[in-house]
């Protein structure tokens, strides 16, 4: 588990806020690696489902992540059924893994999303909101549907319930657990440390 290491070691004090700091940046730096996490679900058979997505926006006031999709693909339906979701990412500069649990709200119109859709709609993602056939729905060799102008964006929102930290660094790897839940005395701000 060797990696190159950053040269300064985060103290335990200074780690959530540099966790949502690092999340933060990784909503506007096209280049950070915590940008494309991958968001788990859990399908109507109780199997896990996971994929890659973008991290739209990172709120460490109300520890609540976003990210986009499409309101007819099957995560979307997944979420909504069983809100229960999590998130992995890793940064090889940082050498930290992120493992965070979360409960997914998803939405699929009114203002927020229609605000979303405003800005989206500026950029090159616009087209993969407006495709006519839903994701994952099979070739079949038709001629191609035509061009649709109605957007099929929506927003998921993931409340964070947990995080899981693993630095790995060459003076010793580090583990530490933030459990929004958590109401241990002995765990400042619900944090605890743990054998990685
Ligand atoms: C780098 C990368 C970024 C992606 N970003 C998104 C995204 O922000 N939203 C999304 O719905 N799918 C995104 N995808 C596609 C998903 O990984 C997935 O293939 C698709 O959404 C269908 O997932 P589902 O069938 O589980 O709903 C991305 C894929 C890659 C490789």
């Amino acid at each position: 588990m060797t990696r190159p290491q950053p040269t300064d070691r985060i103290t335990p004090a200074e780690l959530p806020a540099r966790i949502w700091q690092e999340l933060q940046r990784a909503t506007v730096d096209r280049h950070h690696e915590w940008r494309t996490p991958v968001l788990a679900s859990v399908d109507a058979d109780g199997l896990p489902q996971a994929r890659t997505v973008v991290l739209r926006r990172a709120e460490a006031d109300t520890r609540a992540l976003t990210c986009f999709t499409d309101a007819r693909s099957p995560k979307c339906a997944e979420l909504q059924a069983r809100p229960q979701a999590a998130l992995v990412f890793w940064s090889q500069r940082l050498g930290w893994q992120l493992r965070i649990t979360a409960r997914a709200e998803v939405d699929t119109g009114g203002p927020a999303v229609q605000a979303a859709w405003e800005r989206v709609r500026q950029s090159a993602a616009a087209s993969d909101y407006l495709m006519p056939r839903a994701p994952g729905a099979p070739l079949d060799g038709a001629a191609s549907a035509p061009a649709s102008d109605q957007h099929h964006l929506a927003i998921v929102r993931l409340q964070v319930s947990g995080i899981d930290w693993l630095e790995l660094h060459r003076d010793g790897h580090r583990r530490g657990r933030w459990d929004g839940s958590s109401t241990d005395r002995q765990a400042p701000a619900g944090w605890v440390w743990l054998t990685p």
